[in-house]
């Protein structure tokens, strides 16, 4: 099969499994005409929300992600409580780690800390990439979702439901740093590594990527089989990068994902933070959305994506701690910045934080539900 014909199929495939249901949220992935533009926010289950707080009375975060019931419920009650068009199934960017043989914890107030960060090359090659299924976890909090939310709501439209994955940079910082970090230096220097063919470690960073690869392709497909509508990767970190070296060593392993993904019939989010200047080259995996942050106003966002590109964004998630008038105009400008054309869905530029009001969000999602109509 040729290359063009590939993707041609991959195209035909992702639009009749998106035309079949008839959520706004698949439609605006697509680009396809929209009654009024669709809303969901990154984070929308998480810590500012009461309900999520009793349940993580109950459990750790990592019980939460790994009891479906539990998993499920999260994602419903927020999704409910908010009246988003879409639904991101609770569980974390991180969890891929430990079939892959890389321990981690979450530590009160600290973030993920992996126990033994991977560093070499040995250690790379070590990496599990056969045990994929223990994640089915999170295929069956997804089937649950999937159900709850099957039937039409009042509106006649169907929720859309977000499975997701961690971008190959984002994970391997992760793997690389054993949590977050400021100068990401273990991680550029096994980058940097890979650029002097022959050299004893040069071989780490392309085999992790490869490895990181394959594990979540398989990840994804469990979660779209399971239900997902559409599959968000995540590059949160990716703005660290310099052009140049995402386009040296990112952009081949993400566009390698993004193309797997899209060929189990389902449109691709790519999100990442202060990318404003990455943003063309991250249009080059063939994500079917870019995530925009808030740091650059939408209508510049989208013109350095492109055409023929929807993208996702970008209120300021701290925007949501102003006076309502203020958010108000926060919110019409996003909506204006974006003009009504086909292909934006409305979120923030990264995820709610803790102490957001509830009520704040909930306003916002009627407001934009107001303001866009067609
Ligand atoms: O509704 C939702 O979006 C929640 C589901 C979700 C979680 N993590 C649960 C979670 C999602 C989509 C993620 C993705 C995730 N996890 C990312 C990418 C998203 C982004 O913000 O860029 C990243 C980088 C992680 C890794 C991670 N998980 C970190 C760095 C932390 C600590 C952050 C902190 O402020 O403590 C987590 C913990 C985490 N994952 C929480 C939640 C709700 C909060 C901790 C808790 O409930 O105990």
């Amino acid at each position: 099969m040729s290359e063009r014909q590939s993707a041609l199929e991959v195209e035909t495939a992702v639009e009749e499994a998106s035309q079949a249901g008839t959520s706004r949220f698949v439609r605006a992935c697509l680009r396809l005409p929209v009654d009024r533009t669709p809303v969901w926010f990154l984070r929308q289950a998480g810590r500012y929300m009461p309900e999520y707080m009793a349940v993580r009375k109950q459990h750790t975060l990592l019980e939460i992600c790994r009891t479906p019931e539990v998993a499920a419920e999260v994602t419903i009650t927020a999704a409910e409580r908010l009246g988003v068009d879409a639904a991101i199934i609770f569980a974390d960017l991180l969890l891929p780690l430990t079939p892959m043989g890389v321990d981690f914890e979450f530590v009160a107030g600290e973030g993920p800390q992996v126990h033994t960060p991977v560093r070499t090359l040995a250690q790379v090659e070590a990496l599990e990439t056969g045990r994929v299924d223990e994640l089915s976890y999170v295929a069956h909090s997804i089937e649950r979702v999937a159900k709850h939310f099957a039937a039409p709501r009042a509106d006649g439209d169907r929720l859309g439901i977000i499975g997701f994955c961690g971008a190959p940079f984002t994970l391997a910082s992760y793997m690389i740093e054993g949590g977050s970090s400021r100068n990401y230096v273990d991680t550029k220097k096994m980058m940097y590594a890979s650029g002097v063919p022959g050299a004893a470690e040069s071989r780490a960073w392309p085999l992790l990527m490869e490895k990181l690869v394959e594990v979540l392709a398989a990840y994804a497909q469990q979660q779209v089989e399971a239900g997902a509508d559409v599959i968000q990767i995540f590059d949160s970190w990716a703005g660290v990068l310099s052009v140049p070296d995402y386009r040296e060593f990112c952009l081949g392993p993400t566009t390698d994902l993004v193309e797997r993904v899209r060929r189990l019939g389902v449109p691709v989010i790519y999100f990442g933070v202060e990318t404003a200047s990455l943003l063309p080259a991250m249009r080059e995996t063939g994500a079917d959305v870019i995530g925009l942050d808030w740091r650059t106003p939408l209508a510049e966002g989208w013109k350095a994506v492109g055409p023929g590109c929807a993208v996702q964004g970008n209120l300021d998630p701290i925007a949501l701690f102003a006076p309502e008038a203020v958010i108000r105009a926060r919110v019409a400008e996003v909506l204006q910045q974006a003009g009504g054309r086909d292909g934006h869905i409305f979120n923030l530029g990264h995820g709610i934080v803790p102490g957001t009001p509830v009520e704040n969000v909930i306003k916002v999602v009627g407001w934009v539900k107001e303001m866009s109509q067609r």
